[in-house]
């Protein structure tokens, strides 16, 4: 999806057709007027240029809209200091532990370790990374604001990091981290801790009076927003074997532990043996470089705990440490305790303690996910040979996962969304502002947001460039209008969050009309993904676009395609479009009208719903006759490529052979009237073991289509083929729960289906959780077993509202 589109083709086709219209219009006149030649043609050439001038304008118009942003005031107002409580924090979800603030010229501080014994095999630790194969690691508590604290297993160590911050003054507030080492083995060896500082000059540098030094053995630093802090680092508990130091110069934020391997020399002489300490670097040294990284190595032994002290000059609040620390932390772990129980009412529900402690550490990892990040990404017009890059902009946003998955994806935002609204609508609304910052004139915002070079480093250089005819749904949109049914106060003329969301109206519009033009059918109300191509090699073509990767569709391309789960979507953001338009005292009616037509179950039906197998389907050229064969290869004794043949040729048709989740979307999105005999049909065939149903939640391909659980390419295993989503199951309760309480003939059956699958998918996250350390990206439908990435605390994390019953 990532490769040229079309480049240009049409433009090209319109101004050829005017050009020889114009030619054929002088030879009537050459005929008719010779003496008129020499002016005519004149005339002609004028004409010609003016054409060509037209279309360079059009050309250049619509190559320069990508990268133009739209064209209102911006939502988010105030960011920075302006926002002193949310000022600094854990901002770097993509490492163990690491804070900065929400500034694009941020310092950066954060953690590394290694164990000495066993540096050589296990490495040093600083970005999450599933190679570290730590046991589990995780939020336990995070509130999203002041504190945090988060339990890190890597045998025979175990690491608690928290922070508490302590707000004040016009320059950030003062912040105090702290790392406890216990051991989980009788003699577990020195263990190195290394803190330390950076600045981020990715951006260029723009912030030549920023500095950071090495002082007393502790990390001083200067920038003109900040003005001089001051790292403390203060041993509460245990001894420190041995400390070595650095002013380093860093190439870039994404080097930092290669800098730091580099740095470290033998000490064959120090009074614990041989080991590994921090050394001048030349580049600061010798060739005269500004230092940008600083750092502190402490060689300890566990038990020890390490109190890091950020202050400024000007708060006159002591800073936190040592027991104050120790009682403040546990007094916010105890109102967090308080919050959550108010919010959520788990205890109340019955739960035990220790599957409430599963959801306080599932909506933890969310809020503890949460990033700033500042760059620009690059982006690709339909109209352009080159990607372009867009323009710098922030992005406050949650992660789907740490160590996969560091920075903001659309579609999961939305989900996140539900989740983090309950928590803090604040918060929520900060982020949904951020994202609709990066809206662009022609109301499209990218799916994937790579922004600053610690973040681009992670993603594989073909995935990287966004095109902007690449939709993603736009569950963002229908997340604010669940906030404003659940929260009306916050959003009437008087409310709080008022103002942020009427600037966002004109780009949520926007963006709900960008999808309404770009992504249309061929047929009135019928809707299509876009960038779906053939390359030949995929069993059949992804749609990435739509969030369900390889989830099947018609097997090959092409315009007469239509997709119910984007028509569904369109509903969906129709309806949130009234509600907000409503809240906001505007003209609801075109949003009203849109909604009614789309939920037009006849109209519905007649593009999508198969009499023949009694399920709603995607309609394209279709044939299930399609297989991976390995070609020949010209070379001995090498494989050949695995390439796609079809053995039956492809018919326009419903794809009812892949029944699954986008078959059910009509229900999920609550498209169906309670009483539609179709919400009946989906609803007899959810509980099927043979089709979606598992003891683990809702398959997301049926047991029964042929490509269930197939591999796309020979290097693509199967992803959306089988596998269990915690989104669409999400999505699955929410709707049987509304189908249960609305008047209706399948109130009941919808009610208890409701209550089987909640138990299921409850039942089956807490216990890999337990068995695994970890919320996972999918679950499998043949055991239940966590597969795909891990830590994934985006949207698992909605277990939470699963548990709470709260859709
Ligand atoms: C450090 O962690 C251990 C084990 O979790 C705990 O028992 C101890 O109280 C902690 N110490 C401090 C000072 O936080």
């Amino acid at each position: 999806m990532v490769r040229h589109r079309k480049g240009g083709k049409e433009p090209h086709k319109s101004s050829n057709n005017e050009t020889s219209s114009s030619s054929g219009s002088s030879d009537i006149s050459v005929e008719k007027k010779p003496f008129k030649i020499l002016s005519l043609w004149k005339t002609l050439v004028g004409f010609i240029c003016l054409v060509v001038a037209i279309y360079g304008g059009v050309v250049g118009y619509l190559e320069t809209r990508v990268n133009t942003p739209f064209d209102d005031v911006k939502v988010v107002q105030k960011s920075g200091l302006e926002v002193p409580d949310r000022y600094w924090g854990t901002y770097r979800p993509g490492v163990y532990l690491g804070m900065k603030s929400r500034e694009p010229w941020s310092p950066v501080f954060g953690l590394m370790w290694y164990e000495l014994a066993a540096a050589a095999q296990k490495g040093i630790r600083h970005w999450c990374d599933q190679g570290d194969n730590l046991p589990t690691y995780g939020w336990l508590r995070h509130d999203g604001v002041t504190f945090g604290e988060q339990l890190i297993s890597d045998p025979p160590h175990q690491i608690v990091t928290s922070f508490v911050k302590t707000p004040g003054g016009a320059h950030g507030g003062h912040w105090t981290a702290r790392i406890n080492v216990t051991a989980t083995a009788r003699s577990p060896g020195p263990f190195a801790l290394v803190w330390y500082g950076a600045l981020d000059e990715s951006l260029g540098p723009a912030a030549p009076h920023s500095r950071l030094w090495i002082e007393g053995g502790d990390i001083l630093g200067h920038t003109s927003n900040l003005r001089n802090f001051r790292l403390n680092l203060v041993p509460h508990k245990g001894k420190i074997l041995h400390k070595s130091f650095s002013e380093a110069h860093a190439e870039g934020l994404h080097l930092l532990k290669e800098k730091f391997y580099g740095l470290l020399r033998g000490d064959k002489h120090s009074k614990i043996g041989n080991i590994a300490v921090l050394s001048e670097d030349d580049d600061v040294i010798v060739k005269n470089k500004d230092a940008n990284f600083v750092l502190i190595q402490l060689i300890v032994e566990a038990p020890f705990v390490l109190d890091v002290v950020y202050t400024t000059e000007e708060l006159p609040t002591p800073p936190l440490k040592g027991d104050e620390f120790t009682k403040s932390l546990e007094e916010k772990k105890k109102s967090f305790d308080n919050e959550f129980e108010k919010k959520f009412k788990l205890q109340e529900k019955g739960y035990r303690k220790e599957d409430v402690d599963v959801a306080k550490a599932a909506l933890s990892n969310m809020l503890g996910g949460i990033g700033y990040f500042y760059g620009a990404g690059r982006v690709q017009s339909q109209y352009t040979k080159e990607s372009v890059p867009y323009w710098r902009a922030p992005l406050y946003t949650a992660v789907p996962s740490r160590s996969f998955f560091p920075r903001g994806f659309l579609w999961d935002e939305g989900f996140h969304g539900l989740l983090i609204g309950r928590w803090s609508p604040d918060i929520e609304l900060d982020i949904a502002a951020h994202w609709l910052d990066l809206i662009n004139v022609e109301g499209w915002i990218a799916r994937e947001q790579i922004l600053g070079v610690e973040a681009l480093a992670r993603v594989p250089k073909e995935f990287v460039v966004q095109n902007n005819a690449a939709a993603n749904p736009p569950i963002l949109l229908i997340t604010l209008a669940r906030l404003v049914q659940l929260r009306p106060e916050l959003f009437k003329p008087q409310g709080r969050l008022r103002g942020t969301l009427d600037r966002m109206f004109s780009r949520l519009q926007a963006w709900y009309q960008w999808f309404q033009t770009t992504q249309k059918g061929e047929e009135a109300t019928s809707y299509r993904w876009r960038g779906r191509e053939d390359d030949g090699l995929q069993l059949n073509p992804k749609t990435l676009t739509s969030g369900l990767d390889d989830y099947p569709r018609a097997s090959h391309p092409s315009d007469i395609e239509r997709h119910v789960d984007l028509r569904c979507w369109m509903y969906a953001a129709a309806d949130a479009m009234v509600t907000i338009a409503d809240v906001l005292q505007r003209d609801v009616s075109k949003f009203e009208t849109t909604r009614d037509q789309l939920g037009d179950e006849d109209l519905l039906n007649e593009l999508h719903w198969s009499t023949r197998t009694q399920t709603y389907a995607d309609y394209g050229l279709h044939t299930d006759g399609v297989r991976l064969v390995r070609q020949q290869s010209k070379k001995p004794n090498e494989n050949g490529k695995m390439v796609r043949v079809v053995t039956t040729a492809p018919q326009p048709m419903l794809v009812t052979s892949a029944f699954g989740y986008i078959s059910l979307f009509p229900m999920l999105l609550k498209v169906l009237k309670s009483d539609s005999e179709k919400l009946e049909r989906i609803l007899d065939s959810l509980d099927k073991p043979d089709l979606l149903w598992s003891p683990y939640g809702l398959r997301s391909l049926s047991k029964s289509s042929p490509l269930y659980m197939k591999r796309n390419t020979e290097h693509d295993p199967p992803y959306w083929r089988g596998q269990i989503w915690m989104n669409i199951n999400y999505l699955a309760l929410s709707s049987l729960k509304y189908y249960a309480t609305v008047p209706g003939p399948y109130k009941a059956k919808a009610g208890q289906l409701h209550d089987r699958l909640r138990e299921n998918v409850v039942r089956n996250i807490i216990s890999e959780y337990r068995r695994t350390g970890y919320l996972w990206e999918q679950y499998s439908g043949e055991d239940g077993k966590g597969s795909g990435c891990r830590p994934f605390s985006g949207w698992t994390g909605l277990l939470v509202l699963i548990m709470a019953e709260q859709y």
